[in-house]
């Protein structure tokens, strides 16, 4: 009797699902509200992930995209589901995501326009911050655990501001020269301007729908938008973020394409642009002018992930395709002039570089693997490559230290902190100040005395370290905080940080 009735309960517990699985048709619209639209956005228009469209997803072929979705996609926050999901789930989800939508949504002109706001007028009477601090040692904390910006003090460590900031900024924000004035990115297209001498956000404009970073041109009038959605790259007048143009984006061949990255070649006085669904590279000479023109630049394969030399005269692209590794154009003849092997995904935007026995060197964490590679930047040979206990994410230095810093960003030693010896190219010292949570992240103060460590977790913390003795001197409570940005180390484009 027990026997039955335990077998009939497990039949009557089993049957339902096993059922449900083979009988109708998974309902692709429940699982990608269920699983995937926290991070791809209600609409498929994109969040923290990208938008999930047909346009924008002409360059993955839909097995690759089944493929990411039960396996997730390395050292970034697209996770498996092959574990959570059934392959016809999965198969149905890829034909829900490569079907067009009833009507795309339209981010144009007037959009942009009417998005525009100017929260309080900026007070061109203040000509200096209006608190007690040196204003070119001030550090913008980005806390995306519950959306915030805290301004730190860089001499006492005080925090002198805290504002709530758009949806998942993104892609470091950006200084005028002067660094008066930091602007902000969200992954949902806001641009925000804030005054860091009274503290003020002075304007705001969404660009796009799902945006990548933005630039500031070399003399701070023009802040470029790169977006995935739509196809643009709009210009803003860095004053009001009044819109000044919107250039669509389409290859010489009529493709168009989403924009991987808008970065500022200030030696060149240019902005170069990253394409990622077709093989060219954009720059743009004047970015202020009436009409901005673009030269275009031919690559073998889409390139995204930029690297640029201190001169600005080479660019370091990563190609996921065919030429895995780095390829290195010369910006001004507009050739491929040699290709890097680097296994493991570069991520070369946090490339650093310095002097090396009198060569000029560049070194670069791996996303994919525990490496780290140290380029001579004379012959683009890897000099170098220093084994790590996981892959990283960030590497730091400044002029003013022997020493970099690199996390460990993934995997079981995402508490590590490697020091390397900028003068030897050897790792020097394993830190671990928070055993169990992930540390990630450096930044130097503008004198190159302290280095401030992000404990990235909701209930975390910036560590700020005496960055001669190792040892930790304060520990500033915060909300996952992603990225820390020293505006002097910013505006001039310090060897030891990303730009
Ligand atoms: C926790 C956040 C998160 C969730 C949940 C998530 N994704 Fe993603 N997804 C991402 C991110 C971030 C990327 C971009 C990865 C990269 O940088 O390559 C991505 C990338 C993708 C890509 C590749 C897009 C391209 O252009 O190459 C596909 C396809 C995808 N996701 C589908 C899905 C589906 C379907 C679901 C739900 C079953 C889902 N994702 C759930 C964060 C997420």
């Amino acid at each position: 009797m027990k026997t039955i009735l335990a077998a009939a309960l497990a039949l009557t517990l089993l049957m339902p699902a096993a059922h449900a699985k083979d009988a109708k048709e998974p309902d692709a619209a429940a699982l990608y509200a269920q699983h995937c639209a926290e991070c791809h956005g209600a609409g498929r228009l994109g969040g923290t992930g990208p938008a999930l469209l047909p346009e924008n997803l002409r360059r993955l072929r839909k097995s690759r995209a089944a493929d990411v979705i039960a396996k997730g996609r390395v050292s970034t926050q697209m996770p498996a589901f092959g574990d959570t999901l059934s392959e016809a789930e999965i198969a149905a989800l890829v034909k829900y995501i490569y079907t067009p939508l009833p009507s795309m949504p339209v981010w144009g002109e007037k959009e942009i326009r009417a998005s525009r706001h100017i929260p309080v007028d900026v007070d061109y009477s203040v000509t200096r911050p209006q608190f007690n601090a040196d204003p070119l040692n001030l550090f913008v904390v980005v806390e995306s655990g519950d959306h915030h910006v805290s301004i730190l003090d860089g001499d006492t460590f005080e925090r002198l501001a805290r504002f709530r900031s758009r949806y998942a900024l993104h892609g470091g924000p950006k200084f005028t020269p002067d660094g008066r004035y930091v602007f902000f990115a969200s992954r949902d297209g806001w641009v925000t301007k804030y005054d860091l001498y009274t503290l003020d956000v002075v304007a705001e404009v969404r660009a796009g729908i799902n945006t990548r970073n933005i630039a500031i041109s070399h003399d701070g009038s023009v802040i470029a938008v790169a977006n995935y959605l739509p196809h643009t790259l709009v210009l803003l007048d860095a004053r009001d973020l009044s819109l000044k143009h919107i250039i669509p984006v389409r290859a010489a061949n009529g493709e168009t394409s989403r924009v991987s990255a808008v970065y500022q070649a200030r030696p060149r006085k240019s902005l170069v642009v990253a394409l990622k669904d077709v093989p060219e590279v954009w720059e743009i000479p004047d970015p202020d002018a009436e009409q901005p023109t673009i030269r275009r630049i031919a690559v073998p394969e889409p390139v995204d992930d930029f690297f640029f030399d201190p001169s600005y005269d080479h660019l370091l692209g990563a190609a996921r395709g065919a030429h895995k590794g780095a390829l290195v154009l010369n910006m001004n003849t507009g050739k491929v002039v040699a290709h890097i092997p680097l296994p493991g995904l570069p991520h070369l935007g946090s490339g650093i570089t310095w002097t090396w026995q009198g060569r000029p060197v560049m070194a670069t964490p791996h996303l994919g693997e525990g490496r780290i590679s140290i380029i001579a930047m004379d012959t683009w040979e890897v000099i170098k490559t220093l084994k790590t206990p996981g892959p990283g994410f960030f590497l730091r230095s400044h002029e003013k230290t022997p020493y970099a810093w690199a996390d460990v960003f993934f995997g079981p030693n995402k508490d590590k902190m490697l020091v390397i010896d900028k003068r030897t190219l050897k790792i020097v010292k394993v830190l671990n100040y928070a055993p169990g949570k992930t540390v990630a992240h450096v930044e130097f103060d503008r004198h190159g005395k302290y280095a401030l460590i992000s404990v990235w977790e909701m209930d975390g913390a910036v560590l700020v370290v005496d960055a001669n003795t190792f040892k930790v001197v304060k520990r500033i409570p915060m909300k996952k905080p992603v990225g820390k940005y020293n505006v002097y180390n910013k505006i001039t484009f310090s060897e030891g940080t990303s730009h």
